[in-house]
C-alpha cells in the first residue's frame, strides 16, 4: 500500500493505492464524519463490489444507491435521483457519501456532495484506471449539459481517495484502454520520462501487470496532487491537465455520451493536438508519429467519428470551460512533455487540422 497527499492546506487529503483496500474498515474510518453514510454506486460496479464496502461499513447507518451505467445518465436526471434518496432517508448535514466507480460515478457524487445542504463530505472509491489516475483526485465534480460536458459542476474536494488496485482486474480491455489514455497524457504535458517508459512498458499495462498498473496509478496521482495543489481551481497550471480534451468533449458530445469513452474522445483530441502544435513549427513529425504510435499500441482510436465534421467540431468547442472572450484556447505542446495553453493560433491551422482529420 503507498499513500500521497494532496497538499490544500486543512482541505488536504490522501491518496491511498493498493490491492484488497476496499476491505479495509480501517482506511475509511478516519474520513467518515457522522453515523450516515451513503454508498452510491452503479448497476455494474454494485455486484462486482459493493458487498465488500458495505460489509466494512456494518456498524454504521447506511444507505446504498444503485445508478444505471453510463455517461449518459451524468445527468439532472440522476442527480436529482441522489437529492430524492438523501431526502427520503432523512440525510443529515453530517452525512458522508461514498463514491464506488468510475469517473461517471465519481463526478456526479461528488457533484450531489457539494451541493446537498450546501456541502457535505465525500470519499471516492475509484474502480476504473481512469477514475484511479485522473477524475476521483482533484474536487472537480460535475454533470453533463446537452450543450456540453462537465458544464454544470463545482469544486468539492474529497476527504480522501482509496484506489483499490484489484477492482482493475475485472475491467475490459477498452476500459483499460481509456484509462492508460489519461496515463499517456501525464507524460505528454510534463514528464517526457514517463512518457518514454510507457513506450518501453505499455504491453505490461495491457497484460493487467499489477506492478506496472500500480507504477502508473502512483505517477500519475503523483502529477495530478502537485497540479492540484498549485491551482487548484484552474487559474493557470491546471488547464494543461486538459490536453485534447477540448476536441475530446467534441466528439463524446457529437456522439450524445453514448458512443465513446471518455478517455478514447481524449486519446484522439492529443493527437489532434500533438498534430496542431506540428502545424504551429512547436513539435516535430517524429514526435507526432511517438504519440500516434502509442495510442495505436494502446488500442486507443485515431481518427474522429465518421459523420463529424469540422463545422461539428467548431460548434461544440465554443462551448468549453477554456474558452475566454469567445476565443477557443487549446492545450498544445512545445514538445513531448512540455505542454502550454494557447490562444494566439492562427485559425486557419485549426481549420487545417480539424479538415485533416474529418477529411
Ligand atoms: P465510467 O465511470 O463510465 O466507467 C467505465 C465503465 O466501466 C462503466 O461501464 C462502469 O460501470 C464500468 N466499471 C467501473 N468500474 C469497473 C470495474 N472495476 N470492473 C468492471 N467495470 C467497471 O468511465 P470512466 O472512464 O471511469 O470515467 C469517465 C468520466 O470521468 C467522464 O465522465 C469524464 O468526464 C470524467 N472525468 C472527470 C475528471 C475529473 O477531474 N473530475 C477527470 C477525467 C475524467
Ligand atoms: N482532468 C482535468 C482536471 O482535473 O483538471
Amino acid at each position: 500500500m503507498a499513500t500521497l497527499n494532496v497538499e490544500l492546506g486543512d482541505r488536504s487529503y490522501p491518496i491511498i493505492v493498493g490491492s484488497g483496500l476496499l476491505r479495509d474498515e480501517a482506511l475509511l474510518t478516519p474520513y467518515i464524519v457522522g453515523e450516515e453514510v451513503v454508498v452510491v454506486t452503479n448497476e455494474t460496479v454494485a455486484p462486482l463490489y459493493l458487498d465488500q464496502v458495505t460489509t466494512s461499513l456494518k456498524s454504521r447507518r447506511l444507505v446504498c444507491q444503485v445508478l444505471p451505467d453510463g455517461e449518459q445518465f451524468k445527468n439532472f436526471e440522476t442527480l436529482q435521483s441522489i437529492f430524492d434518496m438523501l431526502l427520503e432517508n432523512r440525510c443529515s448535514r453530517s452525512t458522508t457519501l461514498i463514491a464506488l466507480g468510475g469517473g461517471v460515478v465519481g463526478d456526479v457524487v461528488g457533484f450531489a456532495a457539494a451541493c446537498y445542504q450546501r456541502g457535505v463530505p465525500f470519499i471516492q472509491l475509484p474502480t476504473t484506471l481512469l477514475a484511479q489516475v485522473d477524475s476521483a483526485v482533484g474536487g472537480k465534480t460535475a454533470v453533463n449539459h446537452p450543450h456540453g460536458k462537465n458544464m454544470i459542476g463545482a469544486f468539492h474536494q474529497p476527504a480522501c481517495v482509496i484506489a483499490d488496485t484489484g477492482t482493475l482486474t475485472t475491467l475490459d480491455r477498452r476500459q483499460l484502454a481509456a484509462g492508460i489514455a489519461e496515463v499517456i497524457k501525464y507524460g505528454l504535458i510534463r514528464d517526457p520520462e514517463f512518457f518514454a517508459w510507457l513506450e518501453e512498458n505499455i504491453e505490461s499495462l495491457l497484460r493487467f501487470d499489477d506492478d506496472a498498473l500500480e507504477f502508473v496509478i502512483l505517477e500519475s496521482c503523483r502529477h495530478k496532487a502537485q497540479v492540484v495543489a498549485n491551482d487548484e481551481r484552474e487559474a493557470g497550471e491546471r488547464a494543461l491537465l486538459n490536453l485534447g480534451h477540448t476536441f475530446g468533449h467534441a466528439i463524446e458530445a457529437a456522439t450524445g455520451y453514448n458512443r465513446w469513452l471518455h478517455g478514447e474522445a481524449v486519446a484522439v483530441g492529443m493527437l489532434m493536438a500533438a498534430t496542431m502544435s506540428q502545424k504551429m513549427g512547436w513539435l516535430d513529425l517524429v514526435a507526432v508519429e511517438r504519440v500516434r504510435a502509442l495510442l495505436l499500441r494502446a488500442g486507443l482510436p485515431v481518427i474522429v467519428p465518421d459523420k463529424m465534421s469540422s463545422s461539428d467540431f467548431i460548434s461544440h468547442m465554443t462551448v468549453d470551460k477554456k474558452v475566454l472572450s469567445g476565443r477557443i484556447r487549446l492545450v498544445l505542446l512545445k514538445k513531448i512533455g512540455d505542454a502550454t495553453l494557447s490562444s494566439d493560433y492562427p485559425d486557419d491551422v485549426l481549420a487545417e487540422v480539424l479538415a485533416e482529420f474529418t477529411r
